[in-house]
Formats: C-alpha cells, structure tokens, sequence
C-alpha cells in the first residue's frame, strides 16, 4: 500500500513524464492580494495566464497547492468534521494546459492515472460532463475504456466550474468512485446526491470569464484546469472510507489521544474537527496569517475557537491544541517545510489564542444552555447569536453548529441586523474583484507589454500601449518601464511621462498579473501616438533603494539577535522611511534595539557589494536564501545577496554597496498585533535629520537645565523628585481644607484682659512648617501668646509671644517646658518663640486642652 508521500510524488511524476512542468504550492494566504480571502483552488495563481495578462512559462504544469475552502463562493465548512471527506484544509493535486492540449488528453491521462497506474475498480467510477458539452460526452467511450452508461450529464450547478464572482471559468467533467461495499448497490441517480459517491476529480475546461455584469466572454485560448482531492485519493488507494483513517491525519488523531486520554471511536466529530483544523492554522500561519477580529484573521479565529469548543467536549480545558503542530509538520514537510520552519511561531499564536478563548468559553457554554432553555420555537435569536458573540467570542458559525447538534436554527438575519447596528466590520470576501480587468482601454500600439528597465536604469523611451480614464487620474501601460510597480512591500516609483501630446506626472504604479499599470495626472490626446520618454524620479528613487537594503541587514540582525523564530510579517518601503513587522512575542528592549542598530550600521560601514543574480529557487533555498511569507515565486528568482550576511529572495531595487545606505536609526518600535511587532526606522539623509533633531531636543532641555550632558539625567531625577513633593504637599493641603490663616485666628482669640489668645491645632506637616505658621502669627499678634499644634511625624507645638509681652518678662521658652510637660515631652527656646514636642496624640489634645490655664497663671503672675 503506498503512504501518502508516494501517492502525491506518483501524481507529480506521472505528469511530468508528459511534459509537465512541476510549479510549488503558491502560499495559502495570499498577503499581497486583498480581493482573495484564501487561497481555494489549484488554478489561482495560474489566473492572469487565463485571462492572457501574462504569458505562460511552461504551456503544461503539474502542482500540488494548498487550499483553503471557508468562505466566499467555495466554502465546505459546514460539513467539515461531521463528514469523513470534507475539509478546511486540503490538498489539491493538478495538471495544467496554457492553450496547449485540450479535453481529450486530459480526459484520457486522468482515466490512465486512475485505472491503469493506480488501479481503480472501474466499476466504481462515474464521469459527469455538463449538458451542453456534447464533446466531452463523446471522448470519454471514446478516448477511454469506460462503459457509456456510466458517463452522465449535469447542469450547470454540478458541470460549470467558476473560481468566483467573476474570474475565469468554464464546463467541467468530474470522476466520482462509489465507496460503498456492495457494487450492485450503485445507481446514476445516486451520482452527485448520495455521499457514498466521492468527487476525485475535476477536469475544468477554461474557456470563459465571467464579467461583473454576470456576462461570459471567451477567453484568447482553451486551457485545462484540473483539481483532484488529494486526502480523497489516499482515503481510497488506502482502502479506506475516511479521510481521517489514512496515513494524513492518523497521526493527528492519536496524538489527540495521547494528550486527552479519550477514544477516536467514542468522539469521531471532536476528533475530526480538531486533526482538521489545526492543519488550517498551521497552514495559513506560516504563511502570515494572524488571528485577528477582520476578514483572514477573524476566519482563523473563528477556526481556532471552533477548535476549542470541540477540545471542551474532550475535557480539554487548558491550550492544547498547540501541541499537535509539530505531528503536521512531521506529515507533511517533506513537500510543504514551512510548518516545520515556523513551528515556534505558530505555536506561541495558537497557544495564545486557545488561552484567551478558554477565559470566556466556559462562562459562554453556560449562557448558550440557558439560551437552549428559553429558545421559542426552534429558533435562537438574533440578539442573542449575536450575545454569544459579543459577549463571549462564540463565532456565528460555532453557535449555528452548536444549534444545529441540538435540532435548532439561528436567525441569521437578525443576528446581521445586530452586528451591523454595532458596527461595520470590514468585509474583505472570497470574491475576486478583478477591477482592473473590466476597465475599458484605448489601445494606441500593439506587442508585449511591461517591460522593466528600472534595475539597469532611470528613464527609456517608450511606447505606449494603451490608456484609460479612471477617477480623475489616467492609467497608462507602456511597453517597457522604468518605474517600478509596487510589490514585496517596496512602493511604486513616481516621475514623469511626456511626449509630443503627452504630458504626464506618475503618481503611483501597481503591478496586475505582471502588467505595470502607471497612475498619472496630466493630458494626453485623444490623437496620441504614444512615443514618450519616461523618467524616475531620481532622489526617491534613492532613498527607496537605501531603505530596502537597509530592510534585508536589519531582518538578519533581526534573526541573529532575537532568534531564528522572527519572520517578516509585512514590510513598507518608502522614500521616507522603512517599516517592518516581525514575529516576535515580547517587546524589544532598549538594549537589543541598540545591538539591531550597531549591526546594520556595522554592515553599512563594511561597504561591501551587494551581488544580485537570479538563481533557480531550489538551488537559492539550499543555500540559506530568506524567502518570505505570503510570497510566490517562479523557477527563477532573483536573489540579494550582502557578503556572507544577507541572502534574501527579492525583486526590488538596491544599493551598489551597503556604504551606499549611509547610516541605520530605528526610530519606533510597537506592537501590531499579538505575537507580531513593528518597527520603524530611517536611513541615508532621513537618518542624519532624526539625529540632528534628537541633539537639537537635547541641546535645548541642556541649556534649560543649565547642565552638562552627563547630569541631565540626574537634574531631571531632582527635579521629578521635588515636583513629587510639592505635589504631595498641595494635595494634603488641599485635603486638610484652607492653608493657615493668622489673621482670622487673632480675631476669633480668647481675650485673658487685653491680651489675646490663641489656642489652634493646624495641619502643618512639620516642625519648620508650624514655626512658620508661629512667625505669621506673630506679625499679626499685637499683644498675646500664641499656642499652635500639629500632629506631624510625632505631635509638635510652637508657643509664640508678642514683643510686648516679652518685655513684660512673659517667656515662650518657659511656656514651651511647661506644656512639653503636659505632653510627656519637653520643650525650650527663645523668648518669642519656643516648640514642644511630645508623645502621642492623647497627650497633646489635653496639653492643648491646658494651655490657656497654663497662659493665664504666667500671665496673670
Ligand atoms: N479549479 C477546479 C476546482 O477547483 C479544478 O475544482
């Protein structure tokens, strides 16, 4: 019995004996293209091929692409784990014709494939064709062995493939195999309905596009397009009815074991729900998915928490899932390595995750029962769906699934109707928006198109191709270029076209499936004949390619200082500066900002040259180059090289020597997301301005403090510290009610004759404070003794004496001993002013208490 390592390489070299050329899975999140949630069929990255924007390389290919079917028109989620052949995540095995050979071959190598290398039962195989394709429903007894009555037609819903809303499509031809046991049990009408018949296989036949307005227009060329189920096919060569009972996910299902101390047998749907979702989260987060609250990321999230709530039914209450990520790159590595490259990574993400969710879902599984409780009907509310998800996380999806287990139905309406009252959430769907595409073009010449000039220079003569109006700028496509179009992070050149009746300022250029579109402000005749000359520019241009060197040294200090696990996770490079987003889970301290910083700024100083070649990508790979994620690359790529420190693949444009970059600074550095950080920095002349700003700031907080560079820090420290203090001190005052106030005191005095006595506790905080309060006394004390208290760090009292009273022998300091007294202290000082101190607090209320006898018997002897 071959495993399925053999199975996927058997299909490969099968059709690469008949001259096809093997192209790698293109990513599974495909970062760069917004319109495209996942990645959902073979034929995506083929795309611009079919619609003629882009010439093929190899007219017949062979691949084995990662697929992800979860949302938009294709979207198998629901049956997901309650099913035994339906998946998130799944291989797609294909053969591909650019305009080469057509429904006869393709027909005819599935049916050699299947029956003759493999084997199958012919008495379990079914084709479809679609009702109007009467070709194909003649070459299948034609070009193959199969009995006729086993060929059916279908309509449109089963025998017309289309990748999308709009996009390339055409009639289809399937193969089904009857998995059942007994063969006699088989009946036509059973293809297409019953899931005893599984569809391996599906032979597209592109030959239209579907427009926007839901027209069909051909296509330049007839291509084959062919998707077979690559989990299906060994579920059945294994002699098996499960996908989940094959050499795939085995594995997966008794580590689950393992970890649980459960059985497959008794919980066949927490099981299956599980070993297939965590091949999807380690798939799309090695490639650069993240879980987060918007379009990808919330499809992960909703995944994951799916996940979780399977892992409850299995007393799984701690992160667990996490722990199966090396088990599917054990699987799978051999063709796919990433999942095992990034395994770190992706575990922090999924542990993290699983643990956030594990703080709401327990409490959130108790609402839903008393939701079940309460349902009228057999419907759960929208506003409660939608409680569920806000209040708990639960995603709509897993409450529809926990619904349906219990024979009920969600008013998804409803639910919608709530989550829009609360707000919009950024709807990024599975539909291919292909914009560009549907633009109507004045074509001015004729020939290939799109040329890239930029590496080798800054402006050509060129010829315009053809031209559009659209919001206000003109769109024009030339045949070759200077300007470089947006791509991996790197922006878009500006400059000018002009010519004879053109006069164009280029404001951004983007690339669609290779084709270099400029967007311009400006004129052009209607009569143009479009020789113009093109011209970059310049100083951006060089500040563009200062920065992005400068991104491949710091991605490898990155990798050096923080660990192998950092990974680029997004990067922008602008004239202005460079930003890049990185995996990495803690933030960076001030100390390996500086070591990032000395080590690009080390390589700068080492001017070396930097070698660009392009390499075929296996060959560039083994030797170490950094490939990124979310990226596609061809057989050929180009690859940047800096000495022995940096090798990256990359299309953009670079410096000649690293010295060229000038000088290195990161200027920020944040969280993006959990599990992700960003970095800012400048470089060459930005980075000589941020400098002389930062020294200009510093020059000046120097001259405020009227120290030197060394004590500025220790000044500020003083100067924080006091501020403290006084700011302790307003607010106790602040409590304690009014600040003192002498005068108000002297009138409110007890009169002992003429003299007036003043007998207050105050608030003051100290002894220098209360002697302060003493001295405002006496100012306005014309004759009289003063008496104040305070309940400082221990309790304080200050006695002062009017100059009057002095002169008549009337002593503070003799008052002072006397009240210390009373206080179980003692106390002394000068004639008009004395203190006392005490004990405790009890004893300076009743010395307080006292004092005014104590005055009046020294005052009256
Ligand atoms: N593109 C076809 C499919 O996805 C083969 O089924």
């Amino acid at each position: 019995m071959m495993n399925s390592q053999e199975i996927r390489n058997a299909f490969i070299d099968f059709f690469q004996e008949k001259d096809h050329r093997f192209i790698r899975s293109s990513p599974v999140v495909p970062i760069d293209d917004p319109t495209l949630l996942f990645t959902n069929a073979g034929m995506n990255q083929f795309k611009p091929i079919f619609l003629g924007q882009q010439e093929a390389e190899h007219l017949r290919v062979v691949n084995s692409q990662k697929c992800i079917r979860v949302s938009g028109k294709h979207n198998d989620l629901e049956e997901v784990g309650l099913d035994t052949f339906h998946h998130t995540f799944f291989e797609m095995l294909g053969n591909w014709s650019f305009g080469d050979y057509y429904k006869a071959e393709a027909i005819q190598w599935a049916w050699e494939l299947f029956t003759e290398v493999w084997g199958l039962d012919k008495n379990r195989l079914w084709a479809t064709v679609y009702n109007d394709d009467e070709e194909a429903f003649q070459l299948w007894p034609k070009v193959t062995d199969i009995d006729s009555s086993r060929v059916l037609k279908f309509d449109k819903k089963d025998n017309f493939w289309e990748m999308g809303e709009t996009g390339p499509c055409g009639p289809c031809s399937e193969i089904h195999y009857f998995i059942g046991e007994d063969l006699n049990k088989q009946r036509s009408e059973s293809v297409n309905v019953s899931d005893q018949y599984w569809e391996l296989w599906n032979l597209v036949f592109i030959q239209n596009n579907r427009m926007e307005d839901g027209s069909l227009t051909d296509l330049p060329a007839k291509h084959v397009d062919t998707g077979a189920g690559f989990e299906r096919i060994v579920s059945v060569l294994q002699n098996k009815t499960s996908n989940y009972a094959t050499d795939l996910f085995m594995p997966i299902i008794q580590k689950v074991e393992n970890l649980t101390g459960k059985s497959y047998q008794d919980n066949p749907v927490p099981f299956q729900v599980i070993s297939d979702h965590i091949r999807m989260l380690s798939f799309s987060i090695a490639d650069g998915g993240m879980p987060g609250n918007e379009g990808r990321g919330y499809v992960l999230r909703r995944i994951l928490r799916r996940a979780a709530r399977f892992g409850r039914m299995l007393d799984q209450h701690q992160p667990f899932i996490y722990n199966l990520i090396d088990i599917v790159g054990e699987i799978m590595g051999d063709i796919f390595p990433e999942v095992v490259e990034k395994r770190a990574h992706i575990e922090k993400v999924v542990k993290a995750e699983e643990s956030s969710f594990n703080d709401t879902l327990d409490r959130g599984l108790i609402h839903f029962d008393k939701v079940l409780k309460n349902v009228s009907g057999n419907k759960i509310s929208g506003v409660e769906a939608f409680r569920l998800y806000d209040t708990y996380g639960f995603p709509l999806d897993l409450t529809q699934l926990m619904a349906r287990e219990k024979g009920l139905d969600v008013d998804e309406k409803g639910y919608i109707a709530e989550m829009d009252q609360q707000k919009k959430r950024a709807k990024a769907s599975g539909k291919f928006v292909a914009e560009v595409d549907e633009l109507k073009w004045k074509h001015v010449s004729k020939g290939k198109d799109s040329d890239f000039k930029g590496y080798e220079t800054l402006s050509t003569d060129s010829q315009i191709r053809r031209y559009t109006n659209q919001n206000d700028q003109i769109l024009v496509i030339l045949d070759k270029t200077p300007f470089y179009a947006e791509s991996g992070g790197q922006i878009g050149d500006t400059g000018t076209i002009k010519g004879n009746d053109v006069e164009l300022v280029v404001e951004d250029v983007t690339n669609n499936g290779g084709t270099s579109i400029h967007y311009c402000q400006g004129t052009i005749d209607e009569k143009v004949k479009g020789k113009v000359q093109c011209l970059v520019d310049v100083d951006r241009r060089q500040n563009i390619r200062k920065n992005h060197t400068a991104t491949h040294l710091m991605h490898q200090a990155l990798k050096l200082i923080l660990g192998d696990h950092v990974h680029q996770a997004g990067s922008l490079v602008h004239p202005d500066y460079l930003r890049f987003d990185l995996t990495h889970f803690e933030k960076l301290t001030a100390e390996q900002i500086r070591e990032i910083e000395t080590m690009v700024n080390r390589e700068i100083l080492l001017n070396n040259a930097l070698d660009i070649s392009v390499k075929n990508f296996d060959e560039a790979k083994k030797q170490g180059a950094v490939a990124m994620f979310g990226e596609k690359y061809g057989d050929e790529v180009r690859v940047v090289t800096v000495a022995d420190f940096s090798m990256e693949l990359c299309g953009g444009t670079h410096v000649e020597r690293t010295g060229d970059i000038g000088l290195f600074k990161i200027t920020e550095e944040s969280s993006l997301a959990s599990g992700v950080r960003r970095i800012v920095a400048v470089t060459g002349p930005k980075a000589v301005e941020y400098i002389q700003e930062q020294a200009a700031a510093l020059g000046n907080i120097q001259s405020q403090l009227n120290s030197g560079i060394e004590q500025v820090s220790e000044r500020i420290d003083q100067l924080l510290a006091q501020k403290k203090k006084i700011e302790k001190e307003l607010k106790r005052q602040k409590k304690s009610g009014t600040a003192f106030n002498a005068k108000s005191l002297v009138q409110k005095a007890k009169l002992v004759g003429d003299q007036s006595i003043v007998i207050q506790m105050t608030d003051a905080g100290s002894m220098d404070e209360l002697k302060g309060y003493g001295d405002s006394l006496l100012t306005v004390l014309k004759s009289g003794v003063g008496v104040l208290g305070a309940e400082a760090e221990k309790p304080l009292v200050v006695i002062v004496v009017s100059q009057d009273l002095v002169k008549r022998g009337v002593n503070a300091g003799d008052l002072a001993g006397l009240i210390g007294n009373e206080m179980g202290g003692g106390g002394g000082g000068k004639a008009h002013l004395a203190t006392a101190g005490g004990q405790d607090a009890k004893g300076l209320k009743s010395a307080m208490a006292k004092s005014l006898g104590i005055i009046k018997k020294v005052i009256q002897e």
